[in-house]
């Protein structure tokens, strides 16, 4: 992954785990704190006549019938009741139970590239273990790695960074998360384009922040319109979040909309943006980025952001007293990524050939259905279709097709393929297709969904 933070003059990059079984004895343990140059102090001494009403009768219930347990308050934080859970995991596990059930579902809902990570970036991984890269590494991550995400930042984005304006973390996710925390306070904006990556108004909502979603249009290819985001902009606004190339449509920001969305942030000294370019290597388009991500290093949990140093020290800082430094095995691995030449090199241009292949594929495929609006992607492998004119529509013995879930669910029964439901991300008229897959899958799949679409007939020719 590869995330920028930036402020807004320049938008160029931006318990305890316990059963909690209460039991009778534990209601009668009274606890003590000794300290050397005091007397014993006991809890018990600082509670109000309250709390030892309260005790008294708890330890009075307890003795009174040996087989009671005292209740245990199970009630999770309001932080944690407001978040909810990702759909994209929820539906991956539901195709991958079927799978394992027999069904043979063909599962479009992945999320990461369906490449194994190059030999080389493995090869150095099982190189880090034998060498004795085994233990922690510095928080923000080894200079070396930093050094090499700076250089690569230079090469590729023009853009200088030096490795102290760099924290390396276990994946893109945690990179992200660390920064909502360190920018926003409670009740501040998070202004957030939809269709938008699961992740962030959740992440919002973790920072006692509030996300504000604006919406896009297929017609605009799900790109932000600067009016609507400079009318959306508040006292409270404190982060914009941009994802580049998207997920779940695939777009890509041109560099004209970023200077124009950039001058309008510049009027807001308050505003910041946080750049998310985790795929930008599978760009078809000439926009360079790079992201261990587009190595096909999902499984090796890295990330890294990149910012003005202040808010990277707050991440670092979160970063220390929550997860500590990535795997030092992985940044090695990061590391001979790093090194396989510009953008990437070969190795990611034969990943980024065949994403091509298969993206040209499906939009002339699904383009020539009847009932569907497409946007063609510029990046990541994900095609984000409307499929509405399909809402509405009574099928026999499953039900009415209300919105871009029960399709969902009708085209997993009906033509056992996983996709993702857009309103996961914000957008219900869609459908997300990821073509992280081969091309033989691709027109398997392709053909199982025409023909489920085909016996339902569009409601609405668009
Ligand atoms: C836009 C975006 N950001 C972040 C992530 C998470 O990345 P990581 O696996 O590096 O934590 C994903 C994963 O799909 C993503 O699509």
């Amino acid at each position: 992954m590869a995330i920028s933070l930036h402020n807004s003059t320049s938008i160029s990059r931006v318990g305890f785990a316990s059963p909690f079984l209460g039991s009778n004895s534990a209601s009668k343990v009274s606890i003590s704190v000794s300290l050397p140059s005091f007397s014993n102090l006991s809890f018990k001494s600082v509670e109000t006549s309250r709390q030892q009403l309260y005790r008294i009768s708890a330890m009075s219930k307890a003795e009174s019938s040996s087989s009671d347990q005292v209740k245990v308050d199970i009630s999770l934080s309001p932080r944690v009741n407001s978040v909810k859970p990702s759909k994209t995991v929820a539906i991956t596990d539901h195709a991958t139970a079927l799978a394992q059930a027999g069904v043979p579902v063909i599962r479009l809902a992945a999320g990461e590239p369906d490449f194994d990570t190059p030999a080389i970036i493995a090869e150095a991984g099982i190189n880090a273990i034998r060498e004795g890269y085994t233990r922690y590494s510095p928080n923000a991550g080894t200079l070396e790695l930093r050094t090499a995400i700076c250089h690569k930042l230079k090469e590729e984005n023009g853009i200088s960074y030096t490795p102290d304006q760099i924290v390396v973390s276990n994946g893109a996710k945690q990179s992200i998360l660390q920064a909502v925390l360190a920018v926003c306070s409670p009740g501040d904006e998070v202004i957030i384009p939809a269709p938008y990556w699961v992740s962030y108004p959740e992440m919002a909502r973790l920072a006692d922040a509030t996300p504000v979603v604006l919406p896009t249009l297929i017609s605009d290819n799900f790109l932000l319109d600067p009016e609507l985001l400079e009318s959306n902009i508040t006292e409270k606004s404190r982060l914009l979040i941009l994802c580049s190339p998207s997920n779940p449509t695939g777009s890509v920001y041109p560099k004209k909309l970023l200077e124009k969305i950039a001058e309008i942030v510049a009027k807001h000294p308050r505003l910041l943006v946080l750049l998310n370019s985790l795929k930008s290597q599978t760009c078809y388009v000439d926009t360079q980025s790079l992201s261990f991500f587009a190595f096909a290093m999902t499984g090796w949990r890295l990330g890294y952001i990149a910012g003005p140093k202040n808010f990277i020290a707050a991440c670092n800082k979160i970063q220390s007293q929550s997860t500590s430094g990535a795997s030092s095995i992985a940044q090695k691995a990061g590391v001979a990524a790093l090194g396989l030449g510009f953008a990437g090199g070969e190795v990611v241009s034969t990943m980024v050939k065949a994403f091509r292949e298969r993206r040209d594929f499906l939009v002339k495929s699904f383009g020539e259905l009847e009932g569907v609006k497409i946007s063609e992607p510029q990046g990541a492998f994900y095609l984000f279709i409307d499929f509405s004119s399909y809402y509405g529509i009574e099928v026999e013995g499953f039900g009415k097709i209300e919105n871009s879930e029960s399709l969902c669910r009708y085209l997993l029964d009906e033509g056992q393929v996983a996709l993702v439901p857009g309103d996961a991300f914000g957008d219900d008229s869609c459908i997300r297709i990821s073509y992280a897959a081969s091309l033989t899958t691709l027109q398997a799949s392709f053909e199982r969904i025409k023909k489920a679409l085909i016996s339902l007939r569009p409601a609405v020719p668009v």
